[in-house]
């Protein structure tokens, strides 16, 4: 589904991925792990087209990104859900115009899609009773499902979450990774995860390190706690002694 070969990203001087390789098959459940600052945030936005690589090649469903312009090139970029960081809900909107956000800019009239709002607000496990509300009267575990109920308005095919869970308490983090497994099962698609939180193993089907720039280990996530390679080895148990100097 997504292949990236030699990818090569700096700004300025500062290398962020070198020469980094992964490819991530069709209905993979991925989690990347890797130290703060190592530039997973920077290879997704490759991936979603938020940033240009310097150089190497990335290959979604068989089109590489570089050879395509225009419609095609957003149609793409379409089909990958990017669920963000902090949900980035628009405050001064209702929840039924931040799900709806994309179509209602094309034009669409919200009569037309508001049977789709409400299925996709029931499927992240919502009342549709929040439609009216606003995101300032949501707990922060529901900003996020408003956050991926927007990104399945768009029926995506790759979905990618940038730690979803990060700030969150156990419970919603729980709430978060079945609510993530659940979709991902449901809509059928690719799932890429950005996570600290180990527990994210118990729903992925993958796990890659990012390492200086590369991405030195992919793996099943079934057997990542008798994974023996010592970056991984260390970095999930949190480990000071082993190759991952300490630092920044
Ligand atoms: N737009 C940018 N301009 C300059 N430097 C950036 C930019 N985005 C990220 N960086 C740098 O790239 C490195 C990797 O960042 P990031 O991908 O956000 O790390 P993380 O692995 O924590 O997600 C950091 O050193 C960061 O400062
Ligand atoms: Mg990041």
């Amino acid at each position: 589904m997504i292949e990236i070969k030699g990818l090569s990203k700096a700004f300025g001087s500062r290398i962020v991925t070198k020469d980094l390789n992964l490819s991530v098959g069709t209905g993979e459940f991925l989690a990347i792990i890797g130290r703060s600052g190592e530039g997973k945030s920077v290879l997704l936005k490759q991936i979603i087209g938020l940033l240009e690589p310097d150089n190497g090649e990335i290959t979604i469903n068989g089109l590489s990104l570089s050879s395509l312009h225009g419609r095609e090139r957003e149609k793409i970029f379409r089909e990958c859900g990017y669920v963000f960081q902090f949900a980035a809900l628009l405050d001064s909107l209702s929840v039924f115009d931040n799900v709806a956000l994309y179509h209602l800019e094309h034009g669409i009239k919200a009569d037309d899609i508001h049977s789709l709002v409400v299925e996709k607000i029931k499927s992240v496990g919502l009342n549709p009773d929040v439609l009216n509300k606003f995101p300032d009267e949501l707990s922060g575990g529901m900003k996020k499902r408003v956050g991926l109920a927007r990104t399945l308005m768009m029926t995506p095919k790759i979905l990618i979450y940038d730690e979803p869970t990060t700030g969150l308490d156990p419970i919603t983090t729980r709430l978060i990774h079945e609510l993530m497994k659940e979709t991902h099962i449901k809509f059928n698609t690719t799932t890429i995860v950005i996570s600290h939180d180990v527990e994210v193993f118990k729903y992925a089907s993958h796990v890659a390190m990012l390492h200086e720039g590369k991405i030195i280990f992919k793996g099943e996530a079934s057997s990542i706690w008798d994974c023996q390679n010592p970056y991984i080895y260390q970095f999930i148990r949190g480990l000071a002694e082993g190759p991952i100097t300490h630092g920044t």
